[in-house]
């Protein structure tokens, strides 16, 4: 049986907040993938975006879920865009089940608002346009490497927490 949970979704659908709670309630070891590149690239996502590219910041994205996907009894939480690169979500899927969080555009603008400035792919002027247009082509790759969706649309990081729990009784005994 897997023992650990990947949280992936769209920015601002809450994975990091939920990953706290969720590892905490469930006694796992919590990591969250952009922290890890933070640390490991001694710059911000920001600094990295704007130096050296996105292809470079993908690149040090899967470097660091190849380490953290070997870890056991883990929650991660992933950052928006790892679905881009098929190999993580491979990578993921041996030792955990993918929860993807959603949340609607007009929500994940509002959640995003109150943290301006630090993701690069939303430093635009129209970021709801911008959220909606990165949704149509990123859906589809959330759909289709998660094993649980959950939409967090108006719900606290705590009932998110709830969901996912019961949403999981439900997998591990459909899976067994
Ligand atoms: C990104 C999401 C961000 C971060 C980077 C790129 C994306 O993580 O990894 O800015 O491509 O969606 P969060 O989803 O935690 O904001």
């Amino acid at each position: 049986m897997k023992t650990g949970i990947a949280l992936i979704g769209f920015m601002g659908t809450g994975k990091t907040s939920v990953a706290k709670v969720l590892a905490r309630r469930l006694g796992k070891a919590y990591f969250e993938l952009d922290d890890i590149i933070v640390k490991k690239a001694g710059k911000s996502i920001s600094e990295i975006f704007r130096r050296e590219g996105e292809a470079r910041f993908r690149e040090l994205e899967i470097e660091a879920a190849t380490e953290v996907a070997a870890q056991k009894n883990a929650v991660i939480a992933c950052g928006g865009g790892i679905v881009i690169n098929k190999i993580n979500v491979d990578h993921l899927a041996q030792e955990n089940v993918i929860i993807c969080l959603t949340a609607s555009p007009a929500e994940i603008y509002e959640r995003t608002s109150r943290e301006q400035g630090v993701r690069p792919l939303l430093n635009v002027a129209d970021r709801l346009k911008q959220i909606k247009t990165m949704l149509k082509t990123r859906r589809p790759l959330y759909r289709r490497a998660a094993d649980i969706l959950i939409d967090t649309t108006g719900l606290t990081v705590e009932s998110v927490a709830d969901k996912i729990i019961g949403a999981l009784k439900k997998y591990e005994s459909n899976n067994q």
